[in-house]
């Protein structure tokens, strides 16, 4: 296990990591953190108004700083936003403090979770273009930046959890 024993749950919108991570969280007995959630707390306004109000280029410095300070504590499943990858910096943080699972996902089952929900300004509806495009953009990132990569298809978020908890077992014993 990594420094502070902290796992960053990365991955797309909707593959599923905030359910993920809260279940991981009870049963690991560890500290749920969400970047998203932290971020909302301390701007007092929901992702979709800070991108909004303030812009995306301002949610990524928050999103830096934010992760920053959560990696100084110990312990802790961090639900981490889907477009961490997205700053050098940031994989340096999780890598030095973090072991990183990568949850992955088919497009199709993204989108089959995404569309219901109004609430992620970078998600629309009607540009399934879009979405694939930026999903293919940052797979190469999330890849990258994991140390255990579970795929969701066909999974209930119990099993997907279940998988993560072998992994990590795995995990330990080889890493020593
Ligand atoms: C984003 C994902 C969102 C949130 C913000 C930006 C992204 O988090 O951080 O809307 O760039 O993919 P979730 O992955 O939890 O939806």
């Amino acid at each position: 296990m990594k420094t502070k024993n902290n796992i960053a749950l990365i991955g797309f919108m909707g593959a599923g990591k905030t359910s993920v991570s809260k279940l991981l969280s009870e049963k690991l007995g560890k500290t749920l953190v969400s970047t998203d959630t932290c971020i909302e707390t301390c701007e007092g306004l929901s992702i979709s108004s800070i991108f909004k109000e303030k812009g995306e280029e301002y949610f990524r410095q928050m999103e830096s700083r934010v992760l920053e300070d959560v990696c100084r504590q110990p312990n802790q499943i961090i639900d981490c936003g889907g477009g961490i990858v997205t700053r050098p910096q940031n994989l340096s943080i999780m890598r030095l403090n973090c072991l990183v699972i990568y949850l992955e996902s088919r497009p199709e089952d993204l989108e089959a979770r995404l569309k219901n929900h109004t609430n992620r300004p970078l998600y629309n509806a009607e540009r399934s273009d879009k979405m694939i495009k930026l999903l293919e953009s940052r797979q190469p990132l999330y890849r990258d930046a994991a140390d255990i990569t579970v795929s969701t298809h066909n999974k209930l978020c119990h099993e997907v959890c279940e998988e993560i908890e072998n992994r990590l077992r795995k995990y330990e014993n080889t890493s020593g």
